[in-house]
């Protein structure tokens, strides 16, 4: 019986399984290569400015992402609270990708538009200035750290490489966009513009 032979070679049934999953896998993972819709970005998409990038990775160097999500579920109570739900397209531009999978806090995904910059500035600063029952951190030297755009316009040549459609006047404009300017100036640009793209269809 071959099915025996197969039963009793655990080195050989380890190998068929691998065969068997990795099929699997393949039929699963393959297709999304081709699909436009995981790779087209929505319309209207632009990628962040050079301020806002700078932001994001305030963003990410703060570990933002460790409390909030950027990703809203297809779900009535997800759409009713935050929104349209996420959709591919609007995140092609992203190296890498926010989505995060923690949500100590509210999911960020529309935050753009939804308070003003200066509700951001306080909040940021404390947020129990303006949400006395919050838990979130707050970050006060955002204020006083000054970028001085040295990177920037590297960090968005890199971009173009993976696909971002940086023009060269956004590069050669980047650090003096950012010159100046605090971190909390770039992490509240960045926020600004979160999720605005697909806003109006809610
Ligand atoms: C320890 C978890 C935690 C971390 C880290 C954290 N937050 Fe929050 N955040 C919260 C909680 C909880 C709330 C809800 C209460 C409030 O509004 O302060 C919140 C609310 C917010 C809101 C308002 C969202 C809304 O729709 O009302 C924004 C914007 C925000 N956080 C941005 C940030 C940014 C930017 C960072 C990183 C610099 C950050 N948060 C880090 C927990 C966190």
């Amino acid at each position: 019986m071959k099915h025996e032979i197969v039963e009793k070679n655990i080195g050989l049934m380890s190998v068929l399984i691998l065969v068997v999953i990795s099929f699997g896998g393949l039929a699963e993972i393959v297709p999304l290569f081709f699909q436009d819709e995981t790779t087209k970005p929505v319309e209207g998409l632009k990628p962040v400015n050079a301020l806002q990038l700078e932001g994001r990775d305030v963003y990410i160097r703060e570990g933002c992402y460790t409390c909030h999500s950027q990703m809203i579920r297809p779900f009535r109570a997800e759409t009713e609270r935050y929104g349209h739900y996420s959709v591919a397209g609007e995140f092609v531009y992203d190296h890498p990708f926010q989505w995060g999978s923690k949500r100590t806090g509210p999911d960020l995904a529309r935050v753009g538009g939804r308070y003003s910059d200066d509700w951001h500035y306080a909040h940021m600063y404390n947020p129990r200035d303006v949400v006395p029952e919050s838990i979130m951190p707050s970050y006060p030297w955002l204020n006083y750290r000054v970028l001085d755009g040295r990177h920037t316009a590297t960090k968005m040549e890199r971009l173009r490489m993976l696909g971002v459609p940086y023009t060269d006047e956004d590069i050669a404009g980047a650090a003096d966009m950012v010159r100046g300017k605090t971190e909390m100036d770039a992490l509240v640009a960045y926020l600004q513009q979160l999720g605005t793209v697909l806003k109006d269809t809610r």
